[in-house]
């Protein structure tokens, strides 16, 4: 090896290859101004200098880029290199993203676009093709719909991070293609209605916050495929009832939160109550706002005396559901808080309109029974009710930070020494 090294240096070319070598610092990439660099892996660090844009020269192969805390308004196609696997850009002031502008980036594993006050839409395509991505984070925007193929082809995502938004709509199969995905945030939005196709395609969904929106209503399918869920939030909404088979559908479910929703715990209370004489999940209060004699007491803790007045509960025919007569036959209007509900379901929904406001869905139009009543059907969750002795404890009260998909390993790639200016 030496005899060969020697060799080399004596020959011709010797002038030459030390030329190369000395220039081989002044031709290793230059890390922007005010930035930090890392070499291993290549990590480009720029946050908190109050940029107004992107650094226009990055560093090639760079595979880390932190861009967080500035004043970036737009990106735009060309930015970025396709050997990025970790792009942050939260807490910036993002409000345009250019079509194309992550197209190349597909070895991408996590996108941070959080906290960006300003951004209000996104294009169709923005995230098209990044098969690899695991993580993404879009809290705290000001979204207020999602084009309905955004999330499309993104098979490896795991964390969709969409808290505290201003989405009042989310369509049916927005999330199909995500089989991967395990925690889906949602809370902090202005949702009202849980649709029957919503959730479609989530196989492996762990945890699903819906906490803090205007819910409504559920539709009774809207949880079915959800065999994995374990953590469910649905408190502080404005759900009236709830039908049961929703969650019977949910056969992993561990910890349910309904508490500070006005639960009317007339006969639109039953399914719910008979579902929860058979699950075994920790569960929060679920306190009673109509009608006034049972204010304040929990729905758990009906008895079947207390709906002695109400009509049988319909049975579930299998393939097949209950149908509404055609003047109640629309989506909404389930759960009108306060007052005291009359007890003739037919009466509930006079003030609304007869048809479905999205437009004639033919027969297969959803009811109010779709979304709280027509509960009859076994659940699949036998034996012990909680709470007992064998039931599991409750979340702490904090509940998952938007964080917890966060790998731990990636604080320390921050450790590695610096070069540059
Ligand atoms: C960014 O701007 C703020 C407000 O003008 C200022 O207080 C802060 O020092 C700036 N930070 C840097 C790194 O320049
Ligand atoms: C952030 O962006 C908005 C709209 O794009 C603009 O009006 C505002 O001045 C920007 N704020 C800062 C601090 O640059
Ligand atoms: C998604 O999950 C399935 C089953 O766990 C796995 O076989 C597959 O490789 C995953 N796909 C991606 C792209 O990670
Ligand atoms: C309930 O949710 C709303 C948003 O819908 C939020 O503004 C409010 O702070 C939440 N209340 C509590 C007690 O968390
Ligand atoms: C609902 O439909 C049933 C059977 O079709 C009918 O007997 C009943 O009168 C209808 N009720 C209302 C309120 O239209």
């Amino acid at each position: 090896m030496l005899a060969w090294l020697r060799r080399l240096l004596q020959g011709p070319a010797s002038a030459c290859l030390l030329l190369l070598l000395l220039a081989l610092p002044l031709v290793a990439p230059t890390c922007p101004m005010l930035c930090t660099c890392y070499l291993s892996p290549p990590t480009v660090s720029c946050q908190a200098n109050n940029f107004s844009a992107v650094p226009l020269v990055l560093p090639p192969h760079t595979q880390r880029l932190f861009l967080q805390n500035n004043l970036i308004r737009s990106l735009r196609p060309g930015t970025f290199g396709s050997s990025l696997l970790t792009l942050w850009l939260f807490s910036n002031n993002l409000s345009t993203i250019y079509p194309g502008t992550f197209r190349h980036l597909q070895a991408l594993e996590e996108l941070d676009l959080g906290d960006n006050r300003h951004l209000r839409s996104l294009d169709p395509d923005t995230f098209q093709g990044l098969e690899r991505l695991q993580s993404l984070h879009l809290y705290r925007c000001q979204l207020s719909s999602l084009p309905s193929n955004i999330f499309r082809g993104l098979v490896s995502l795991q964390y969709l991070y969409l808290q505290e938004n201003q989405l009042l709509h989310l369509q049916d199969d927005l999330f199909a293609d995500l089989a991967n995905l395990s925690h889906l945030f949602l809370h902090g939005n202005r949702l009202r209605l849980l649709t029957e196709h919503v959730f479609r395609g989530l196989a492996g969904l762990d945890r699903l916050l819906l906490h803090g929106n205007r819910l409504q209503g559920v539709h009774r399918a809207a949880f079915r495929g959800l065999a994995r869920l374990t953590i469910l939030y649905l408190f502080n909404n404005s759900l009236a009832s709830l039908p049961g088979e929703a969650l019977a559908d949910l056969p992993s479910l561990e910890f349910l939160r309904l508490n500070d929703n006005p639960w009317a715990c007339d006969c639109r209370a039953r399914p719910l109550w008979a579902w929860f004489q058979r699950a075994r999940v920790s569960s929060s209060d679920v306190t009673c706002a109509t009608p006034p004699e049972r204010q304040g007491r929990d729905l758990r803790a009906l008895r079947e005396s207390d709906f002695e007045a109400c009509p049988p509960a319909a049975p579930t025919r299998p393939g097949g559901r209950a149908r509404g007569n055609s003047s109640s036959n629309h989506l909404y209007g389930v759960g009108e808080a306060g007052g005291a509900p009359p007890v003739d379901p037919s009466t509930l929904y006079r003030d609304l309109p007869a048809e479905d406001p999205r437009g004639p869905q033919g027969g297969d139009a959803p009811t109010e029974e779709d979304y709280w009543g027509g509960y009859g059907g076994e659940d699949r969750r036998r034996g012990e009710v909680c709470p007992g002795p064998a039931c599991p404890t409750s979340l702490d009260s904090g509940g998952p930070s938007q964080y917890h998909g966060l790998p731990g390993p990636l604080f320390c790639l921050l450790l590695l020494v610096p070069y540059g200016p």
